[in-house]
C-alpha cells in the first residue's frame, strides 16, 4: 500500500526547525518574465503561501514568520501598494476558514496604526478566528521593520516601567512583536539578494541563513527541503567551540 503522503511526521523530527522565518523575494521578476504586471507575481506568491503553511505543518515547524510588507515597501508605486493592500482582504476572505480548520494560528507582526481600517480589520478578523488554534503560528510581517519592532519594545518597556537599570536583553526580548515565539532556527530569502532588508533583526541573532535565486512564486515542497537539508547540516555553536569529532577519526598523538 502507497505511504500516506499526508500523515504528520514527529513534532520534534530531528533536524526540522522549530521556527522558520521567511523573506518572500522574488515575486515581481517572476511576473516581469512572464510580460505580466507585479502585481501578477504577487498574487502568484500568495498562493506559495498557502502552499508552504501547508508544508511547514507537515514537517512538524512549529512557528512560520513571512516577510509580506516592509516598512520601505511605501517606496513602491501606490499602484502596486494599494494591490498589494487589497491582496490582504484577498487572502484572508479566500483562505481563512481553510487555515482555521487546519490549525493555524494566525498572528499578525507590525505598524498596524498606518493601514486601512478594512486591512487592519482583515487582520484582527485572522487572529480572532484563530486564537485558539494549537497548530502551526504563522506570524505575518506586514508594515514591519526590525528597527521599528526594537523601538516599540523600548517605548512599551518604558510604557511598563521598566528602568535602565531593569532593562536587560529579555526584558526587551519580552516587549519584542514575537515574544510569543522563539528565536528563528532557519531565516530563508528566496529571489537571489543576500541581504536581510530590516526583517527580524534582534531575533536572528543566532539563524541560520539559507538564499536561494528561486523565486518566491516558484518555491514548494522540493526547495523548502532542500533549505531544511542545508539546516540540518549546519552545526549551532552559539559562541561554543565546535563539537569533537568521534574519537575513531582524531588523528593518531604524535
Ligand atoms: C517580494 O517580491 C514581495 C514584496 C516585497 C511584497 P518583490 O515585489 O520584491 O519582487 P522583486 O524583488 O521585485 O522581484
Ligand atoms: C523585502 O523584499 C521585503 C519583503 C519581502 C516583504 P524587498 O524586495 O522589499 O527588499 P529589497 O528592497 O530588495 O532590499
Ligand atoms: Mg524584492
Amino acid at each position: 500500500m502507497a505511504a500516506d503522503s499526508t500523515a504528520l511526521p514527529p513534532a520534534s523530527a530531528a533536524g526540522v526547525p522549530r521556527h522558520v522565518a521567511i523573506v518572500m523575494d522574488g515575486n515581481g521578476r517572476w511576473a516581469r518574465r512572464r510580460f505580466m504586471p507585479r502585481i501578477f507575481g504577487h498574487k502568484y506568491g500568495m498562493e506559495t503561501v498557502v502552499r508552504v503553511i501547508d508544508e511547514c505543518t507537515r514537517r512538524g515547524v512549529e512557528f512560520l514568520t513571512i516577510y509580506a510588507f516592509s516598512s520601505e515597501n511605501w517606496k513602491r508605486p501606490d499602484e502596486e501598494v494599494s494591490g498589494l493592500m487589497n491582496l490582504v482582504l484577498v487572502g484572508v476572505s479566500k483562505y481563512l476558514a481553510r487555515l482555521a480548520g487546519n490549525g493555524v494560528r494566525i498572528r499578525v507582526a507590525g505598524d498596524r496604526s498606518a493601514v486601512s481600517d478594512r486591512v487592519r480589520q482583515a487582520w484582527n478578523e485572522a487572529e480572532e478566528c484563530t486564537r485558539d488554534n494549537t497548530g502551526l503560528t504563522v506570524t505575518v510581517a506586514f508594515n514591519y521593520g526590525g528597527r521599528w519592532d526594537i523601538v516599540q519594545a523600548c517605548k512599551r518597556a518604558i510604557a511598563d516601567g521598566v528602568t535602565a537599570d531593569q532593562l536587560t536583553e529579555g526584558v526587551l526580548s519580552r516587549h519584542m512583536a514575537l515574544a510569543y515565539a522563539p528565536d528563528p532556527d532557519l531565516f530563508i530569502r528566496t529571489g537571489g539578494e543576500v541581504r536581510v532588508s530590516n526583517f527580524l533583526l534582534w531575533q536572528i541573532a543566532y539563524a541560520e541563513l539559507y538564499f536561494t535565486d528561486c523565486l518566491w512564486p516558484d518555491f514548494d515542497a522540493a526547495e523548502l527541503d532542500k533549505a531544511f537539508a542545508a539546516y540540518a547540516s549546519r552545526e549551532r555553536r552559539f559562541g561554543a567551540v565546535p563539537a569533537a569529532a568521534p574519537a575513531s577519526s582524531q588523528p593518531a598523538s604524535a
